[in-house]
């Protein structure tokens, strides 16, 4: 499973009898925070019509690949690569699997042996093969890109099937927020992209954005509306930059001790304490939608009372408690068990 601080993989049995209740079976949804794309799946496999949104350019590429596809691709600008008694996709996967390492911009920044461009230490995400190859695979898919060799679609699903497999074998605890300083037994073995399974449910009338919600809400209109917002200060740009840098396939400064790339464009309001509550309140009133499901934690930065304090002003509310075992980076001394509230607004 995808270690995402929030991935909701596991509270899915709640959300949908939620969205049976207050819409029925069928219907338009709006996921607006969709992170790995995990509910938003659920979803259209349960038969609703998804919209799907989130700030995070690595988000935008899970959500093409969970909504958008049900087969393979054509890759039909990469007829030089043969598609011998395989799909056109594992054939390219195949292909980027034994392309040669390259010591490029992952292998100089995020690596042992690598020269940070600011030069500070080495950092130490990636052993040094592996980030040559991370190099050499993410300079063949920008190069077809660049070459219109790939539809927006194909790349993707390539960029998605990368970034799973940085995941398997990053040197990290949980988030991408730091390295650890000895590699650890995943971080040692060799990177290999693995084909995804295409999820077959039919995908009609699916949509994907990349965005703020506060800005996309005034032109959505759904039947019901999932907000799963950030619940701490911590900023996926910041915890996830890595895969951001992947995502956008760009070549960024990388800052200080842990790299990090200029994040503040995609610095969230939810994570915030001064800002949050109206955050809420724009998504809530600007969206064509009545009825809402909210995912909170009880330790985020908001209590129970402020949130109902605030959804109370746009219709009547319900909560439900649900007893969850917490994200936590390995070692982390936080207690395991904590609730996450599943509140619902219907205007
Ligand atoms: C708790 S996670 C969502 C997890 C998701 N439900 C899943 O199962 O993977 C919160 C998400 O909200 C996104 N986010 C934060 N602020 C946002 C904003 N203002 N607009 C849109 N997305 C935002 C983050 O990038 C993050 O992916």
């Amino acid at each position: 499973m995808y270690r995402y601080i929030g991935n909701k993989a596991k509270l899915l049995p709640f959300i949908m009898d939620k969205t049976r209740e207050l819409i029925g079976c069928t219907g338009v949804v709006a996921d607006i925070m969709a992170g790995t794309g995990s509910v938003s799946l659920e979803f259209r496999r349960q038969g609703y019509s998804v919209i799907a949104s989130d700030i995070m350019t690595y988000s935008y590429h899970h959500l093409v690949v969970n909504l958008l596809l049900n087969e393979s691709p054509a890759f039909a600008g990469l007829r030089h690569i043969p598609f011998n008694n395989t799909t056109p996709y594992e054939a390219v996967i195949d292909y980027l699997n034994a392309l040669e390492a390259k010591k490029g911009f992952f292998f100089n920044e995020f690596a042992p042996d690598g020269k940070p461009e600011s030069s500070c230490d080495p950092r130490k995400y990636f052993t040094s093969e592996n980030a040559a190859k991370i190099d050499c695979i993410r300079e063949q898919i920008n190069s077809w890109i660049d070459l219109n060799q790939i539809t927006n679609t194909e790349a993707s699903l390539l960029k998605h099937t990368l970034i799973m497999a940085v995941n398997r074998v990053a040197n990290i605890s949980g988030t991408y927020g730091y390295f650890l300083s000895d590699f650890k037994k995943n971080a040692l073995e060799s990177i290999i992209l693995t084909p995804i399974q295409f999820d077959e449910t039919e995908n009609v009338n699916h949509t994907v954005f990349q965005g703020f919600a506060e800005d996309l809400a005034e032109n959505i209109t759904a039947d019901l509306c999932y907000i799963d917002p950030p619940y701490m200060k911590r900023q996926y740009a910041a915890n996830y930059h890595i895969l951001e840098t992947i995502a956008k396939g760009d070549f960024p400064d990388a800052i200080g001790k842990s790299g990090l790339r200029d994040w503040w464009d995609q610095h969230s309001k939810f994570c915030t304490k001064t800002r949050g509550i109206d955050s809420f309140e724009s998504v809530i009133s600007k969206m064509n939608c009545d009825k809402f499901i909210i995912s909170y934690s009880e330790d985020g930065l908001f209590s129970l009372q402020q949130l109902m304090e605030c959804f109370a002003k746009y219709g009547s509310v319900d909560v439900q408690h649900i007893d969850y075992n917490r994200f936590r980076s390995n070692n982390s001394p936080l207690p395991k068990k904590l609730k996450e509230y599943i509140i619902t607004i219907q205007k």
